[in-house]
């Protein structure tokens, strides 16, 4: 690190870039099962907020597994570091004033207490998308809860890897009971946005 010279004393802060843009950066970390509706409720709240002209920026397994996280796999290892790097991103974005929604299983308490560290408490919101297990699996949108019950899929979490629901979440949206519209309403409201 000896041979890196910071120059933040010249970028633009991040207060620069708010007042630009007329809105504050927040994150807004969606965990939960696979096939729980995360990206699909992310995709909604950033097309609602994109037409309330609010710039937002979503990254889920699309675009961060195949790129830059395309060399790691699903161990608990793995998974951390996925989690860290998605959460060092997201720093960049929060602090560039954009609306940052982030859609990983991201399982562990620990996993989540490090992105909440790594990006800032106050900018920090948890979002758990609670559909129960047998919806996901009744869902099985990707076929992979069929492949893990027939071993196929080693780790496959809620099924041969664990889940652990967060113990204080800023919202919890279980997609079996609330629809679409709803769900967008209630992150709206936690945004503080009518
Ligand atoms: S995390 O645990 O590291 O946060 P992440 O959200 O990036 O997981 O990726 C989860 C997605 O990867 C699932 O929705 C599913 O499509 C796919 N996947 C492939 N293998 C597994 C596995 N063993 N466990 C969970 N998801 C898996």
């Amino acid at each position: 690190m000896s041979n890196i010279y910071p120059i933040f004393d010249q970028m633009l802060s991040r207060e620069d870039k708010e007042a630009l843009l007329g809105q504050r950066g927040v994150m807004l970390w969606f965990t939960g099962l696979s096939g729980s509706g995360k990206s699909t409720v992310a995709v909604a709240l950033e097309r609602e907020l994109h037409r309330r002209g609010r710039l937002c920026r979503i990254l889920d397994g699309d675009n961060i597994r195949s790129g830059i996280n395309a060399n790691l796999g699903f161990s608990e290892a793995d998974r951390k570091e996925n989690i860290r790097r998605i959460a060092e991103v997201s720093k960049l974005f929060v602090d560039t004033g954009i609306i940052t929604i982030a859609a990983f299983i991201s399982p562990t308490e620990e996993m989540r207490q490090m992105a909440a560290e790594i990006i800032g408490r106050n900018d920090f919101k948890e979002i758990y998308i609670s559909t129960p297990l047998e919806e996901c699996e009744r869902r099985d949108v990707k076929g992979l809860y069929a492949k893990a019950r027939l071993g196929e899929i080693k780790n496959f979490t809620g099924i041969s890897s664990p889940f652990e629901a967060p113990m204080n979440p800023d919202l919890s949206i279980d997609t079996s009971a609330v629809s679409l519209e709803e769900s967008v309403r209630m992150l709206l409201a936690l945004l503080g946005i009518e």
